[in-house]
Order: C-alpha cells, then structure tokens, then sequence
C-alpha cells in the first residue's frame, strides 16, 4: 500500500502492511473503533486546542502561527520579522537548549547549513553568523572547547566578537541550558560583545525573571506547546529567523501536510502509518522502531524523531489511570553509516522492532564514480546508489519477513522537511489516542529532573535528598 501527497511525500507501507507475516486488513478491521475514535480525538483537539484532562494541545495551529493571534502575537510577530537583520550583525550565534529545545534546530542545521558552515567566510555565509549549539549536554569540557574556539575566532579577527546568546528553555529552569548560559555569559565577557535572546515561558520561570530584569528581546514558547513539538513554534523560527532559514516555505510544508491529513484512514497516510505501527506494536511483538534516514546530515533527524516517539508514546498510565507501559524503544541510525554496524542485528537479530526508512528522492548534489564492478559503462551516481542501498535493506529485511515503512520526500527544501516533521507529528498524535495515553506530557522527564535538584541541594528538596542518600548508602 503506498500514499503520495502531491509527489512531495511518498509513504510505502508494504512491508508492513498486507502480507500473511504483517498487519493484514482483518487486524485493520478488528482496530476500527479504535482507529476511528482516535481519529476523532484528534479532530477534537484540532477544534477544541484542549487534549486529555483537558490540558491545552495547539500544536495543529503551528502552520497557521505566522497568520493568526493564537501561537505569537501580532507584536512578536513583527520583531521576529526583524531577527534577520539581527542575526547579520552577529559573528557568532549560540543556541543554548536541551530536548526539545534543541533536536529540531540541531537537526535542520544540519540538512541546510551542515559541518562546513562555520568555516565559510560571511560572505559565503551570505552575511548570517557563525553556528553553535551548547546546554545540550552537562559536559564541561564540551563548553569550554567552545569558549576556547571563539578566543581563537576573537585572535584570528583581531577585535572583540559579537556573540548573540540565545537561550531556548521553556520552563526557564533546565539544568543543562541554563548552567551553560551562566558559563558562557562569565567566560565570553572579557573577549565578546555579547547580547541575549530568550524563547521562554513568559508567565513562569527564573529565565523570564532574568530577561525583564535585564531588558532583553523575549519571544514565548506559547502554552499548549510541548518542547517536542515545538520545532515550529518560537523555538524554531526564532533560531530559524537568525541564521536565514525560509521559515515560511517551513511552515507551509506543516500547512500542506495538516490539510492533507485529516480524513479517513483510506486516504490519510498519517492515520494509517499509526494505525499499522500501532497494530504492529500491539499484536505482532514490535517493541522497538529503528529510525533509519538515508543521507550523512539526516542523522541528527533520527534524533529528533527519536525524541518525539520516546517521549510521546513512551507512557505507563493510560487516560484513565491504568498502567499499561505502552511505547516502543526509539534506535536513531543513519544510512549507510549505520549499515555497517547495526543492520545486522535488525536482518537476524529479535524480531522485535519495525524500521522506519526516510529518504530523499532527488538529492541535492550530484557525485559519480567509476565502478569496476558495476553496471555496463561503469559510472555509477552516488545519490543513485544511496537510494539503491536504502531499498536493499527493505528488501533484505522483508526476505526474512521484517517489518518496515518508508517515508519519502521529493528533495531537501524547507517546505519538505516542513512536511516531513509535521506528518511525524500527526502519526505520533493520532497513534497516541489509538493507544489512549497522553502524548503530550512527559512525566517521566521530570521525576529524573527532581532528583537531581535534589542532588545539587536546591533548597525545598530535603526530604527527597535524604531518601535518595538512604538509598545510595544502603547500595555502597
Ligand atoms: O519535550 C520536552 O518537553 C523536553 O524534552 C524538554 O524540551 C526538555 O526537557 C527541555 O526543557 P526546557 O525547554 O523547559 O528547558
């Protein structure tokens, strides 16, 4: 079974749909009510903005963010038009976030602006800044590799570097993101010009606090908005804005994909791709999915995707309290790269998982090489050969009667990454109601975040400090 929105975004569900060792139409039929209704929750919080509990869920307004008062407002709208000019003025940008925060701009850095990025000249550059990410990890020796790199971009030009901070946390409370800040804050100030960006909740949060105090440009991450989900809120247009990505052509992607996927299963690819995985998950033993782009700057898609699958569909209580431990373990690999180290285990290892392919049809540089062993003439065309090599492992997989789906995309604009991602996001939704969970929450997350306050002594968490020290006592 394939699905074609307009040729930009193929879906082939073959090998995970319609044979006797995959989801067949009874499984379908025996999930109706179950599809159908999660279908309509969806359609709910599409018209309603509220998902379980009642909690606000916006993210079907974010293609419509730049057209409407529901996500910014008309004033932030206008200053994020502005970012452009601003970011032209900077050497350097440095993104500072975690989760959410961070995996969608790491992984559209790294489709349009790639490895090379920050040693082309401005000019080259187009005149946008050079491009750093930080907070993503607690790791010192990371941060201060960056602060050494800039003195030596500060010594190679002669004259102090203008570095715009621009610091992502929505709850404006995140270890990670705003230790780094600090950090960077204290160790650039002697030898940058620096100026700050926030994108954070403007009601809550120390970071908030900080911005008013200081007089800082702010922009909201809108309520209703989770870090997952907020590639195309203020997150990332924001950053997007600053660097010269076509934000527009970005959203529109999300529009077409938001409008092409509402109805019916039979002619809505989302539903369907959730339905089968759902299916897959719950009758055929699927406890993983390997998330398999094809293409060196997609890795850092699998790693968003990733996170949108862990954090969504990763849940232990149901709607209605009962635990259920529902999800599947998301594995990010990249094509070909990762053929050579993990394909093996999915060809003959447990049988236990499905691979999501992406790939992209019309890549947009061309290599050829002379091949001795290939075909008469013996040129052969690198893209051809990507391609080629991301088919052979869905062949080879569904040879031992593997399951797999394909997701495929014309080429690498921003309209079609813009679909890409959103059409992850409508699956993810509409597999979460099939599975009647929260998508949308991630408590998990934040038991981890309260025993490491607890840790660092942050005042108001003695009690869970003292239990954690019993138990770290007793296992000594
Ligand atoms: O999806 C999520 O909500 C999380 O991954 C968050 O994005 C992550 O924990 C960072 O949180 P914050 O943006 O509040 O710093």
């Amino acid at each position: 079974m394939k699905f074609s929105l307009d040729k930009h975004l193929d879906v082939d569900l073959q090998y995970i749909f319609g044979s006797k060792w995959n989801v067949n139409a009874e499984d379908l039929q025996n999930y109706e009510a179950v599809i159908s209704n999660a279908a309509k929750r969806v359609q709910r919080i599409r018209k309603t903005g509220k998902g379980p509990g009642g909690k606000a869920v916006l993210f079907s307004r974010l293609p419509y963010i730049l057209d409407e008062n529901v996500l910014m407002a008309a004033e932030e709208r206008l200053r994020l038009e502005r970012l452009d000019g601003i970011g032209k003025e900077q050497d350097v940008l440095i993104s500072i976030g975690i989760g959410g925060s961070y995996l969608g701009n790491q992984a559209i850095f790294d489709i349009f602006y790639g490895p090379y990025w920050n040693m082309r000249s401005r000019r080259e550059r187009n005149g946008y800044p050079q491009v750093f990410f930080a907070g993503q990890n607690a790791d010192p020796a990371a941060l201060m590799d960056l602060v050494r790199q800039l003195r030596r971009e500060r010594d190679r030009c002669g004259r102090k570097l203008r570095v715009l901070l621009l610091i992502i946390s929505k709850s404006g409370t995140t270890v990670e993101p705003m230790a780094a800040f600090h950090v960077l804050r204290r160790e650039l100030s002697d030898f940058c010009e620096l100026s700050f960006i926030t994108v954070t909740d403007r009601n809550t949060g120390k970071l908030h606090e900080l911005a008013e105090r200081e007089g800082w440009e702010q922009f909201a991450v809108p309520e209703g908005i989770g870090g997952r989900f907020s590639v195309f809120s203020q997150v990332g247009l924001v950053w997007g804005k600053l660097v010269g990505l076509d934000i527009r052509a970005f959203l529109d992607g999300a529009r077409f994909v938001e409008e092409h996927c509402r109805g019916k299963i039979s002619d809505n690819p989302a539903l369907m791709l959730a339905a089968v995985k759902f299916i897959a998950m719950k009758e055929y033993g699927v406890a993983a999915e390997v998330i398999m782009p094809y293409g060196a700057g997609l890795r850092a898609l699998g790693w968003w995707y990733a996170q949108l699958l862990g954090e969504s569909l990763g849940k232990k209580f149901d709607n209605h309290g009962n635990i259920i431990y529902n999800g599947r373990i998301p594995v990010a690999c990249v094509g070909t790269t990762d053929m050579h180290s993990l394909t093996q285990e999915h060809q003959q290892g447990k049988k236990n998982k499905i691979v999501q392919f992406i790939s992209v049809r019309n890549l947009p540089d061309k290599a050829d090489f002379f091949c001795d062993d290939g075909r008469a003439g013996g040129m052969v065309d690198l893209g051809m050969l990507l391609n080629a090599a991301a088919r052979s492992n869905q062949e080879a997989l569904a040879q031992e009667e593997r399951m797999s789906c394909a997701v495929e995309i014309e080429k690498l604009t921003e309209f079609h990454i813009g679909m890409l991602m959103y059409f992850f996001f409508l699956a993810t939704a509409y597999e979460g109601a099939m599975a009647d969970i929260n998508t949308y929450d991630q408590p998990g997350v934040e038991d981890y975040k309260k025993n490491m306050f607890a840790l660092l002594g942050k005042p108001g968490t003695e009690a869970r400090r003292a239990e954690l020290d019993a138990r770290m006592g007793q296992a000594a």
